[in-house]
């Protein structure tokens, strides 16, 4: 899988994994030989245009290796410029579905389909001529270049995104390509592979023991997990730091973890981020604080002697440049940072079992290994923790009515157009998500949209109140978000969605000055959400629950996709 810059690339790589083929995820600009003991490659999408200086490329010897090639959007364009087709600049993009109209039913591509596809686009620029020997197999009413193949050679290049569930036969394109042209068998399962990790475990280690951080989430308990059963227990230790900014029962819940120690450190970060504000500098004081713990654990255990190993949860997605989440990444960078761990990583006293595997191969190897589900289906959760969902503002402000809805000054951060944005939101009176979305479409210098569930008084009888990331408010957001989530569990609410915010936003009245959002989404790996709409019942139950709080004016639903919110208020 060559990553041509596209935020879809991983999806591919899954998804070819997911059909029991092993992928892995290289720069585009690889070079062929290194690519040549591969069954076959596919070229990803991505934002450029094959004419930007500076655009990603591949390299051109790829096309002659012999080796199947499938290109999907700009890797299509990539293929077309590369043997001598035309790539147009396009004057307009074109974005969502389409219906793809077969020409060649006898592609290799198409096989076993016939007849009018839905797809989906997401382009700027379209091939305008294929290369020699391509001939076109689908065009649609607005791409005339919407799939071309050269069976002889093997080359298939594809416009539209067969990846995302939006173009409904994309798996069975992904598999024609990899069973049918590149002749791969099912040989990749990322289950019964425990035994293969623990031999690979004891390798890495020899004779040392290995130590973790461990944050409870699934990744580094699942490694730390492997590490225990394939050294015992009496080989492996993990620290859990306590920032205070975690939900409540955590700690217990993880310090019941065998090995485990738990570091507490609650009254060093709320002290360190008293009195601020910025979302940018709340994430640098925790970065900040937590490798000074991090430093003084390394140095007080004695661990950068021989004896020690590091261990980490890191998973395939981490471990590429592009891959994962920037902020994620970011989170991990501070955790390399500590001198001590660099020194270790350096002398390559690093074990990091699942670097291979993708979110959900991970709850895989966990379900092996005997992990309860509680644990394995828990959803993403930030390191910074709450930090990142209690909202502050530096001034008091009024809310304003604008034609569109309540205009209210909390700022929250979103992506718009790759960009990051820092923007207030607007309140609409009913929670319709398309009309949320023609609003933040439309409006400038807005990148969310909320509707109120249940409050005290109207919305236009709230202010924005001047608030900071107080332990109080912590507390309060703490218990508000246990109440969801206790009752998004009990009504299996949880398991429809992939992770679910709960935000505190310093909007209300003077008795209860702060107001709670609800933020559930559903993604395939947190590049981009939908907000996931929720029955009345249990909106109704939660409401109950929350303004139980006197604190608390009003509860809110954020009725947003990702773009242009990002998941994470901040
Ligand atoms: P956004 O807010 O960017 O979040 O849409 C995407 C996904 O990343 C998670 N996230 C983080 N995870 N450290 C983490 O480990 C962080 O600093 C961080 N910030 C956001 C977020 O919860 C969502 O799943």
């Amino acid at each position: 899988m060559l990553d041509a810059g596209g935020q879809y690339c991983h999806l591919i790589a899954r998804k070819v994994r997911d059909l029991g083929v092993y992928a892995e995820v290289r720069a585009s600009e690889t070079p062929a030989r290194e690519l040549a003991g591969a069954r076959g490659v596919i070229i990803s999408g991505g934002p450029a245009s094959v004419y930007d200086p500076g655009s990603p490329t591949v390299d051109a010897a790829l096309f002659s290796l012999g080796l199947p090639v499938l290109g999907i959007c700009y890797g299509q364009q990539l293929m077309a410029h590369a043997l001598g087709g035309q790539v147009r600049r396009g004057e307009k993009g074109e974005y969502g579905m389409a219906a793809l109209e077969l020409d060649d039913s006898s592609d290799p591509l198409f096989a076993g389909l016939a007849g009018s596809q839905q797809i989906w686009m997401s382009h700027f620029d379209v091939v305008a001529a294929a290369p020699p020997g391509f001939h076109v197999t689908g065009r649609t009413s607005t791409c005339a270049i919407a799939a071309m193949a050269d069976p002889n050679r093997a080359l298939y290049g594809v416009q539209f995104h067969p990846e995302v569930v939006h173009t409904t036969r994309g798996k069975q394109y992904l598999s024609n390509f990899v069973f049918r042209v590149c002749g791969c068998t099912e040989d990749w399962d990322p289950r019964h592979r425990v035994p293969i990790l623990e031999r690979e475990i004891r390798e890495a280690a020899g004779s040392r023991n290995v130590f973790f951080f461990v944050s409870g989430g699934v990744d580094s308990s699942v490694a730390f997990a492997l590490c225990t059963r394939a050294l015992g227990p009496e080989r492996v230790r993990g620290v859990y730091v306590d920032t205070g900014l975690m939900r409540q029962g955590e700690t217990d819940w993880v310090s019941r973890i065998p090995g485990l120690t738990v570091e507490h450190a609650e009254d060093r970060f709320l002290g360190a981020l008293a009195g601020v504000t910025d979302p940018e500098q709340k994430r640098h004081i925790i970065g900040e604080e937590f490798v000074r713990v991090q430093e003084r654990i390394v140095e007080s255990r004695s661990l950068l002697d021989e004896h020690w190993i590091l261990g980490q949860g890191t998973i395939y997605p981490d471990t590429i440049e592009s891959g994962g989440t920037a902020k994620a990444s970011l989170i991990k960078t501070h955790h390399n940072r500590v001198a001590g761990i660099q020194a270790l990583i350096a002398a390559g006293r690093i074990v990091e079992p699942l670097k291979s595997f993708y979110k959900d191969e991970v709850r895989e190897v966990g379900a092996e290994l005997g992990l309860p589900a509680e644990l394995l289906e828990r959803h993403p959760f930030p390191g910074p923790g709450l930090a990142i969902r209690c909202l502050c503002s530096p001034v008091n402000a009024p809310v304003r009515q604008t034609p569109e809805g309540w205009l209210i000054p909390v700022k929250s951060v979103g992506v718009q157009g790759d960009e990051r944005s820092y923007a207030p939101v607007i309140a609409i009176d009913s929670l319709d998500h398309d009309r949320a979305i023609e609003i933040v479409n439309r409006v400038r210098g807005v990148n969310r949209v909320v509707a109120p569930v249940e409050t005290r008084v109207p919305v236009a009888h709230m202010q924005v109140w001047a608030s900071e990331l107080s332990a109080a408010r912590i507390a309060r957001l703490r218990r508000a978000d246990a109440a969801v989530r206790a009752l998004s569990h009990q009504s299996g609410y949880d398991r429809q969605v992939w992770q679910f915010p709960v935000i505190l936003i310093p909007l209300g009245t003077a008795e209860s000055p702060d107001s709670i959002v609800l933020r559930p989404i559903d993604s395939v790996d947190g590049m981009t959400a939908r907000s996931v709409p929720m029955d009345p019942a249990l909106r109704s139950a939660i409401c109950a629950a929350v303004l139980e709080d006197p604190k608390i004016a009003g509860v809110f639903f954020d009725l947003t996709h990702k773009p242009p919110g990002t998941i994470e208020w901040e």
